[in-house]
């Protein structure tokens, strides 16, 4: 008995994310998802796509507890959303890194600070979180933004910190709304590389995206939205050798980084917040 609920556990925590027959509608108005049913394996790289409108951010904020579903069951990490109790929220949510659609930096704080903070939250070491911050900042592109409030940033700049404010602390799952949506396609390409050696790590990735060409360069699941209503595509073209997608490209065309450096950029990966 004990040894089959057992294997019913291990079943069931493999996928990091399980949606059953979910509707969601706000207020009194009509369901913006309806019958949603999909399960998201652990270590997986899904692509959510469909029109503006279609849902994407919706099922994102189901996904980071921001909302509750109106019918049908959300489990994340193995529990009922609907049962967790709210002391127990901050614990849960801190294992997700999300990247919103419009950024929600805090202004009174600078680049540095606001990518610092989930690593001071996760009692980090103040020396390990300059090192790491700086590295990654360097690697999106913000070396010299460190100082800078976001009001003074452009719409690209502010996503980039945003992306790595969400990465930084390794979360197990990544959500990360139209997080390229102000960038240009080098960038963009830098940018999913850096999702990718994160997934390489083990984090659950999904992304919502309009990108349809960077979808289809990249391959990996695909979660489409038409109207509320989910189907769940192959990946566009087959994912890449692993060992490819582990390494970190320079998608501006310089040369890459030397290895010790791109040695260094996985250690903040890895040494971020258990
Ligand atoms: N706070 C809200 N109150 C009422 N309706 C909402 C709210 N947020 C979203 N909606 C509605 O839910 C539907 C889905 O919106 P959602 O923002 O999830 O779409 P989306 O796929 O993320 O679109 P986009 O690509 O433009 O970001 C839309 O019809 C939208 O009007
Ligand atoms: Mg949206």
């Amino acid at each position: 008995m004990l040894g089959s609920a057992g294997v019913v556990k291990k079943a069931a925590d493999d996928n990091i994310v399980r949606f059953e027959s979910v509707g969601l509608r706000y207020g009194f108005g009509p369901e913006v998802l309806q019958d949603v049913t999909f399960a998201l394996a652990e270590r997986s790289f899904h692509f959510l796509t469909g029109e503006s409108g279609a849902g994407k951010s919706s099922l994102l904020k189901l996904l980071y507890l921001a909302l509750k579903p109106t019918r049908g069951v959300v489990t994340l990490f193995g529990r009922d959303v609907t049962s967790i109790p709210r002391a127990a929220l901050p614990a849960l949510r801190r294992q997700v890194g999300v990247v919103f659609q419009e950024f929600r930096l805090l202004a009174h704080l600078s680049t540095f600070d606001n990518v610092a903070l989930p690593l001071r939250i996760g009692g980090v070491r103040e020396s390990e979180v300059s090192r790491n911050v700086a590295e990654l900042l360097a690697w999106v592109g913000l070396k010299d933004q460190m100082k800078a409030r976001p009001s003074t940033l452009s719409g690209g700049q502010q996503q980039r910190v945003s992306i790595a404010r969400a990465v930084i602390g390794r979360p197990k799952l990544l959500l990360a709304d139209e997080p390229t949506g102000n960038v240009d396609d080098r960038m963009a390409l830098r940018l999913m590389h850096l999702f990718e050696e994160l997934n390489r790590l083990g984090t659950t990735v999904v992304i919502a995206t309009h990108n349809v060409s960077l979808v289809e360069r990249l391959g990996h699941g695909r979660l489409h939205l038409d109207g509320g209503r989910l189907s769940l595509g192959a990946p566009a073209s087959p994912p890449r050798e692993s060992g490819d997608r582990g390494a970190i490209i320079d998608a501006r065309g310089e040369q890459p980084a030397p290895p010790a450096a791109q040695a260094t950029a996985r250690e903040w990966i890895l040494k971020g917040v258990p």
